[in-house]
């Protein structure tokens, strides 16, 4: 039930505080560490190279789950498209082990990919919110996502979650491999669960960016670079499905590459700036958009801000910067759609669940 909340979207996005802590307490052990299944722990330490299939905002989440698998475990990590996956499969490493990740745990594309995984003898997990669902029934193995019923088309809390989950997993196999790193995964969640919190208490201001910009718009540009980048894949994907402007996430790079030429007087550009390393970088790249009259808006983390920032989200540890990033482009396509007449929570031609290839 969405009791007081006009929409479920907006209950969903206001959850995803509880839902961290509630995974993270469903993870820990009785010391307050992280911890998964041992005998998925093993399945993971047999394989040579992972496969992350999936489709929509969980293929979203799979980007940021390779970083964790690659940066925490030291192993290598491919994301695949299920749908694409299936009719072009690429060329596997000796030892492969693959990860569904689904909300519904019935995607069509996502299940076929599975069956031929089976057909080829691999072993798979799958990451799912729903237990007993096709995905996890069939694959080997299942990680639950705790994210409680998501009802509203346009994903939210579940994305958190396969985030928050995947990173779980990627910090026990760097602990069971031996992998000195200064971080205590249960601890950084609960940094983030309090930020999301404080991010849900400025939603007012989220409101505000969605007038100012995307009221009349035609089109929105997100930019962000590394993991910023694959956040603002979701927030396009988020606006373009509830409020129908046609929108996309480019890597700060590639925009001389290509997209600035769609740079028009006026035109939003919503710039995520959460990653140290390429501060500055993106940071040139908002002045390559203004420099053609775009109308550019900086969300960054406090630590790397700079004057002139439109938000400033609360400091997290570097590698969960998706799980705060997100939450104002969710806010802002709720409201953006909203104040459009939109459906929000049923937006045309989208289903719940894809259960057609
Ligand atoms: C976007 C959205 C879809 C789903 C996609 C996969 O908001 O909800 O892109 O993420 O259809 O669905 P699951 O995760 O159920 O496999």
């Amino acid at each position: 039930e969405k009791g007081t909340y006009p929409h479920y979207m907006l209950k969903e996005i206001e959850e995803q505080p509880f839902v961290i802590r509630k995974i993270i307490q469903q993870y820990q052990d009785e010391d307050g560490n992280v911890t998964i299944d041992p005998s998925i722990v093993s399945e993971f330490n047999q394989a040579d190279r992972l496969y992350i299939v999936a489709a929509g905002t969980s293929y979203h989440a799979g980007l940021v789950g390779k970083q964790y698998f690659e940066k925490l475990a030291q192993i290598p990590t491919e994301v695949h498209l299920a749908s694409e996956f299936v009719y072009n499969i690429p060329l596997l490493s000796k030892k492969p082990l693959f990860i569904f990740i689904s909300q519904s745990g019935e995607t069509a594309d996502s299940r076929a990919a599975l069956v031929e995984v089976k057909k080829l003898g691999y072993k798979s997990v799958t990451i799912t919110n729903v237990p007993d669902s096709t995905l996890s029934r069939e694959a080997d193995y299942t990680l639950l996502l705790h994210a409680g019923p998501e009802i509203a088309v346009a994903s939210t809390k579940a994305y958190t979650a396969q985030i928050a989950v995947l990173a779980i997993v990627a910090d026990v196999l760097r602990k069971s491999k031996g992998i000195e790193k200064d971080i205590d995964l249960a601890h950084e969640l609960a940094i983030v669960a309090n930020a999301m919190e404080e991010i849900c208490d400025s939603k007012d201001e989220f409101e505000t960016i969605a007038s100012d910009y995307l009221s009349f718009a035609r089109n929105a540009f997100f930019i962000g670079r590394t993991l910023d980048y694959a956040v603002c894949l979701e927030g396009a994907l988020k606006l373009k499905e509830i409020s129908y402007i046609q929108a996309e996430g480019f890597a700060g790079g590639e925009l001389k590459h290509g997209p600035i030429a769609l740079i028009e007087d006026g035109t939003p550009v919503i710039a995520l700036a959460t990653q140290e390393n390429v501060n500055l970088n993106i940071r040139g790249n908002v002045k390559e958009v203004v420099a053609r009259d775009a109308y550019s808006c900086i969300i960054s983390m406090e630590g790397l801000e700079m004057s002139g920032d439109r938000f400033i989200l609360p400091a997290v540890h570097e590698l969960l910067t998706p799980l705060i990033s997100v939450v104002p482009l969710q806010y802002i396509s709720y409201y953006a759609a909203l104040h459009r007449g939109c459906d929000v929570d049923k937006p045309r031609n989208l289903a719940k669940s894809v259960t057609v290839e």
